[in-house]
């Protein structure tokens, strides 16, 4: 049976997920360790680096900066098996259908298997589909990148433009950009917003006769990506003065085949997934192709590889050294006893700098729920907002709040060893800024520190006393540091698995649906609607709008009455 943890069942039998033992026993080490300062621990224990750092092929993590000791990890750990994650872990590896609201198996994992071994769904292996779209991926890059895939015209194919909206831009968009300098194929650009705005600044200066648009979408409905494929059909069509130029020109990335076809594109053109894939965990799959037609399909295997030994990894690992469990239960930590609302990603290479925004909806889209596995709402945090920019622009920004607001906020800082771009001593004052600030975060500046600076500096006792609370830094703030010897496909699909499956641990320890994503239904129901009515009041001066809040109506209205370009 799904889900029949220890914990389950005490939730089933009444007693809520927070007093629970293993949940009261965190409680009461936060009563203890709460207050405690990491510059303690640290002095404390010589060994403390070595007792909270794990190394993986290479990929270190460094979570000794953290407000715990072992028993708060032993607890933490304690708390992920009452709950079921190892079980829960087997049944996403083993196929099972743990996305239960949509009855739907969570497989991402398949598409970077490269074990041989067999995935079963239904009774039927999926590996050999998997292999054949990566085949298929395979030859078509190959074709498009060495030339033999010719335009309408006969001309060689020098930009993608991949158009796509969530899942379907933010990954591959976040990975061509961090695989800058292994990009060797045509331009890669990426249209995801229906503001049209995007697209003229993204087609901007494009021969149509040498483009191919990749339409990425699950289902091939989403409104924002349609209404873009739809302009660029008729773009490229306008441009090359036949309808058949569609054939040579867009390629589709879909589950969905009927609507495919019916847009126009080539059956053979179609690159196909499975409902198991959820789109903010699409990347392996199909929808990968436009990272492939940029770095070539070995290095898109690469990718797939990184994520690979990371999946071992976290089926293999005992709780207690498992990185991605140790992520999530820090996550929790923080989240459930700190009362922490939000976490900042802040990587320190100018390649990653999407990658804060393509974890929010990695992290905001799995885990913003509020519903657990019996219908019920929980009474206790779930996912975090997650926030975050490249460093060293960060630091000029909103480290002030980090260091010196009233909320923890919990950073996950990402260094790499080795810069592709190794000018001068850039890359040594962009990681000195990186251990700085976890440095800086942890051990703060204290009273005495400050006075004791403040005279020197020539001020007197009394505006020394005066002036010391603004410059004092409390400290005591957490932070992970990953570090990557270089930024290449194979750690960044590491990197991008660890996270994935700390979500994954987090919705199974907070008991919700990671897998799905009702909550952004509604918005895109009224849309539907709003957009009606704007027509109608626009073209008839009339529309039925008394259903509206009188917000909402005069929102509408306003803009019928005053806009000039329809
Ligand atoms: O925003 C909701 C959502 O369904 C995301 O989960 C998904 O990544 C995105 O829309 C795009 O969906 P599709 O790939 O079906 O166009």
């Amino acid at each position: 049976m799904l889900f029949d943890s220890e914990i389950d069942k005490a939730v089933r039998s009444g007693t809520p997920l927070t007093e629970t033992a293993p949940w009261k026993a965190l409680e009461a080490h936060y009563g203890e360790l709460g207050a405690v300062h990491m510059r303690e621990l640290f002095s404390a224990d010589p060994d403390r680096f070595d007792r909270f750092s794990l190394d993986l092929d290479g990929l270190l993590f460094d979570y000794s900066k953290n407000r715990i000791n072992e028993t708060t990890v032993a607890l933490l750990a304690d708390l992920a098996r009452a709950s079921g994650v190892p079980e829960a872990a087997r049944s996403m590896f083993a196929g099972e259908r743990i996305n239960w609201t949509e009855d739907r198996a969570v497989l991402h994992v398949a598409l970077r298997n490269r074990a041989g071994s067999p995935i079963v769904v239904d009774g039927e292996d999926v590996m050999p589909g998997v292999n054949a779209v990566l085949k298929k991926m395979k030859g078509f890059s190959e074709a498009v990148r060495s030339g033999e895939w010719l335009g309408f015209t006969g001309r060689a194919i020098t930009s993608v433009v991949n158009i796509g909206i969530g899942g379907s831009d933010l990954g591959p968009a976040m990975i061509c950009e961090a695989l800058t300098p292994y990009c060797d194929g045509p331009q890669v650009r990426f249209i995801s917003n229906v503001d049209a705005t995007d697209f003229v600044e993204k087609t901007r200066n494009l021969d149509p006769a040498e483009t191919l648009f990749v339409v990425a979408s699950k289902t091939f409905t989403t409104q924002e990506t349609m209404t873009n494929a739809n302009t660029a059909r008729r773009w490229l069509v306008e441009a090359l003065g036949d309808d058949a130029a569609v054939a040579r020109h867009f390629v589709a990335l879909s589950t969905n085949h009927e609507a495919v076809e019916a847009f126009g594109i080539d059956p053979d053109c179609i690159f196909e997934f499975w409902d198991w894939v959820g789109g903010r965990y699409s990347s392996w799959s199909a929808i990968g192709l436009t990272v492939a037609l940029a770095v070539g399909f070995d290095r898109f295997t690469e990718l797939l590889e990184g994520a690979h030994s990371v999946d071992r990894h976290f089926i293999e690992a005992p709780l207690e050294e498992n990185i991605p469990v140790l992520m999530a239960m820090l996550g929790i930590w923080y989240r459930n006893f700190f009362d922490a609302s939000t976490r900042a990603v802040l990587p320190y290479d100018q390649y990653l700098c999407l990658f804060p925004a393509f974890l929010q909806q990695g992290d905001m889209e799995s885990n913003g729920k509020s519903v657990d596995r019996e219908g019920q709402r929980v009474d206790y945090q779930t996912g975090a907002v997650v926030w975050g920019e490249p460093g060293t622009n960060g630091q000029h920004a909103f480290y002030q709040l980090i260091h010196q607001g009233t909320e923890i906020v919990p950073c996950d800082f990402i260094g790499v060893i080795n810069s592709h771009n190794p000018i001068g001593d850039h890359h040594r004052k962009l990681i000195a800024n990186c251990f700085a600030q976890s440095e800086a975060l942890m051990v703060g500046r204290t009273a005495t520190e400050v006075i004791h600076e403040l005279l020197i500096r020539g001020l007197d006792k009394e505006e020394a006393r005066v002036l010391a609370p603004y410059k004092i830094f409390e400290g005591n703030r957490p932070t992970n540091t990953f570090l990557l010897d270089r930024v290449t496909p194979r750690s960044l699909g590491m990197l991008v698995a660890l996270y994935e499956h700390e979500f994954f641990v987090q919705g199974v320890v907070w008991r919700v649906n990671s897998f799905d994503q009702w909550g952004v239904e509604l918005g895109k129901v009224l849309a539907g609607k709003i957009l009606g009515e704007t027509k109608n009041l626009v073209t008839n001066g009339d529309a039925e709008l008394s259903h509206h809040d009188g917000s909402t109506r005069a929102l509408i209205e306003r803009f019928a009455a005053r806009q000039d370009n329809d």
